[in-house]
């Protein structure tokens, strides 16, 4: 592409990423700014809020920050937005229910049909160890998985474990629809299990990657 072109292109996307954090934070999305960077690799994707209309959206353990997802359900008006994951105190909050499932998000993505979802996002989640604790002791769901016994199986499923990541990308590739997107931005780079060979083994074409920090990092990766 041609250099000033190129320059012009980015220094619009710069500024139309602005212009939407900017106009959220002011209707009250408190944690935009966070997501600055996945709102960036939308817009890169997407050129405008007003093409995001007819997508089918999902964030990936959203935690509190629900700012996002609630942004594109509300403001956007995409197609549909919902987050899925575990959160202890979130989920008692009725009103923060309306777009965020309460599951671990292995299966529920294993409930979700094939070919569904147009964007997949997270941050700081498709990582080791990026579930608190807490959660984990207080989870029947994991307990019965420890009660059942085989460490190995017990690892497979373990929220966030290597092989939980894995799986999840393999279940994202099925639910994604062809040419679909997953954007993840993890807080730790060696912690997120991919690389541009894991990214080949998992059939997907790697869209950009890029450091977000000194330690974090982000991918897009499209079916
Ligand atoms: C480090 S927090 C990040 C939260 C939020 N995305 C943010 O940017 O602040 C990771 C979140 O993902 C959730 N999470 C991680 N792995 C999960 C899994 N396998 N199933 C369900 N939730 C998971 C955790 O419960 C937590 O809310």
């Amino acid at each position: 592409m041609d250099k000033n072109k190129q320059e012009i292109d980015n220094n619009n996307l710069i500024q139309s990423v602005e212009n939407i954090i900017k106009s959220a934070s002011q209707k009250g999305y408190k944690h935009i700014n966070d997501f600055k960077n996945i709102i960036t690799e939308i817009m890169r994707e997407h050129k405008s809020i007003e093409n995001l209309k007819h997508l089918k959206i999902l964030e990936l353990g959203p935690g509190v920050k629900l700012d996002l997802i609630k942004f594109l359900k509300n403001e956007a008006k995409v197609k549909e937005a919902n987050s899925v994951g575990k959160h202890l105190f979130l989920l008692k909050r009725s009103s923060s229910q309306d777009c965020l499932k309460d599951s671990y998000i292995l299966p529920y993505l294993k409930s979700l049909p094939n070919n569904h979802v147009d964007l997949i996002y997270s941050r700081f989640v498709m990582e080791r160890y990026s579930i608190h604790p807490l959660i984990l002791i207080f989870s029947p769901y994991y307990k019965n998985l420890i009660f059942k016994g085989a460490k190995k199986e017990v690892m497979k499923e373990y929220p966030s474990s290597g092989e939980n990541i894995i799986e999840c990308y393999k279940q994202i590739f099925k639910v994604l629809v062809e040419g679909g997107i997953i954007i993840s931005e993890v807080s730790k780079k060696w912690l997120a299990e991919l690389n541009d060979e894991v990214i080949k083994s998992l059939k997907f074409k790697k869209v950009i990657d890029y450091p977000t920090g000194k330690f974090s990092h982000i991918w897009v990766l499209r079916k």
